[in-house]
Formats: structure tokens, sequence, C-alpha cells
């Protein structure tokens, strides 16, 4: 059972700003929630029971939006409104479940899920990028499903417009069954001549503890940061299996200001 999820919060949110140059991305409302809270509420319903955020002295307030007992208690004490008492229980529970972890420069995802090391207690773990919002059908229950069913890694993906790969890490496929396939190899960021196929890493990958080995060994890729998806193409290199999920829900990008726009209007019209 896949019982932690990993979240990298440490990334300045540059395309996001100026937005973000005094709030984090992942705190930024989207149809009254937080970001962030999406994600968590996804991975609770799939039966995650831990998270460790990765944030940086720049992103304290991520910590403090879920530890800010204090306030919380002395206006609850004043005014009894229901609403409140509420959130608060909510925000006391993701509490129980969240420990930090410090990346306090810059250097990639690979390096922040590394940090993460000693607290990952089984052979498997959760990983998500906040900026990969998913709705309508919850996509960490499908890939444990997945992950159950063939005993691999497993990477969410779709497909995306071929003139945009060079936006993501793509996946090279092989076997490829209805919604999903096993992967070949994969690829961060290429350009568009040199992509193997248009299926996109969406931000939710189910690693292997071995991945921490394969971490340790790299150097700094693509604009000097050290990336997972290195580390799973040493991995599956070495043979080990990694599957990509074509999930089913409705993929948001909330990493950028247009995207963080759109997603707003799709949350609001409903599911
Ligand atoms: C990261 C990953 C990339 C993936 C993308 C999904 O890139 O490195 O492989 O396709 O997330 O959102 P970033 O968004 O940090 O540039």
């Amino acid at each position: 059972m896949i019982k932690q999820a990993i979240i990298p919060l440490a990334g300045l949110g540059t395309r996001m700003l100026p937005l973000t140059s005094v709030m984090p991305k992942e705190l930024m409302p989207i149809n009254g929630k937080p970001n962030l809270q999406y994600i968590l509420e996804e991975c609770i319903d799939a039966g995650v029971k831990e998270f460790i955020f990765i944030i940086s002295k720049k992103k304290l307030s991520i910590k403090k939006y879920f530890f800010n007992d204090n306030f919380y208690k002395k206006i609850i004490k004043k005014k009894k409104d229901k609403r409140l008492i509420k959130e608060y229980k909510k925000i006391k529970r993701y509490q129980k479940m969240i420990k930090f972890v410090y990346q306090n420069k810059p250097r990639g995802t690979g390096d922040a899920v590394l940090r993460c090391k000693k607290y990952i207690k089984n052979k498997y773990f959760l990983m998500l990028l906040p900026d990969d919002i998913i709705i309508r059908n919850n996509c960490s229950k499908e890939m444990m499903r997945l992950h159950k069913k063939t005993n691999g890694s497993i990477i969410a993906t779709k497909r995306v417009e071929r003139k945009t790969v060079s936006r993501w890490g793509i996946l090279s496929i092989k076997n490829k069954k209805k919604r999903y396939f096993q992967i070949k190899d994969v690829v961060e960021k290429p350009n568009v001549k040199k992509a193997p196929s248009n299926y996109a890493i969406i931000g939710r990958y189910i690693l292997p503890t071995k991945i921490f080995g394969e971490i340790k060994k790299l150097k700094p890729g693509q604009g000097r940061e050290i990336h997972i998806t290195d580390a799973i193409r040493s991995l599956i290199k070495k043979e080990n299996k990694f599957y990509g999920n074509i999930f089913m829900g409705k993929y948001l990008d909330c990493g950028t200001l247009s995207g963080y726009i759109n997603s707003g209007i799709q949350i609001s019209k409903g599911k």
C-alpha cells in the first residue's frame, strides 16, 4: 500500500510572477480553495496518510498556513463561527499528516525528492507536482490501481500538442494498452524533432525507494537542476518497470498565469 506522498513546494514560481512575488503559488486560491488543497484531497481520498512537503525559507508561509493554531483559537473563542470551526478542524487533520523538509536552493525535483529519503518507510511512494491539478477523476487512485496490477512504478501521462513537447518530460512507449503502456524511455523537455512521442509526463509519480540511489549518482541536467526524469531514466535502463497511466480526469495546468486563470474558470463550471 502506498501511504506517503512527497510534494515539492520549494520552486520560485517565476512563471506566475508578479502574483508569486509575495504569495506561494501553491496557496493561491482556485475557486475558493488553495491550489495545494486540491492535491491533498486527491491523495487523502486515495488512501495517503502522510505528506512530506519540501519547502524553502522563502516559502515558510506554507507552514504557517497549516500551523496557525493560536490565530484560529483566538478568533474561534471570540466568535463561535461554525464555518470557521469546520475549516479549522480540517486544518488540524492536515496538520497531523504533514512533515516538512527544506530545500533552500532551487536544485530541481530530483534533489527535492532525495531530501525526503529518511522519512520514506515503504518500497514505493507517491510524488505529486502541485502545478498539475486533475479534476473529475482521482488520478492518484487510478495510479495506485495500476501499480497493484503491474507491480511497477507509474507515471501519469496525457497526449499534448506536438508543438508543446519541449515544455514537458516526454515518454517513449512500448506495449500500449487502452489506458496504459510500458515506458521504454523518458526525456526531459526535448525539442520537437527529438521527441519520441507526444505523451507528456504530468506531475504524478509512483516511485520506488531505489530511486534515491540513482538521484545520488546524477549530475545536474537541464537548467543545471537535478531532474527526477533523469533518475527514472537510469532505473528504466536497469530494467526496472515503469508504466504510463493515461489518466481519465481533466488536467489543469496551474503553473502558468494563463493556465491558472483557466483552472479557476474550469473548476467553477462544476464537475
Ligand atoms: C516538471 C517535470 C516535467 C513534467 C512537468 C509536468 O516540469 O520536470 O517532466 O512534464 O513537470 O508539469 P516543470 O513544470 O517543473 O518545468
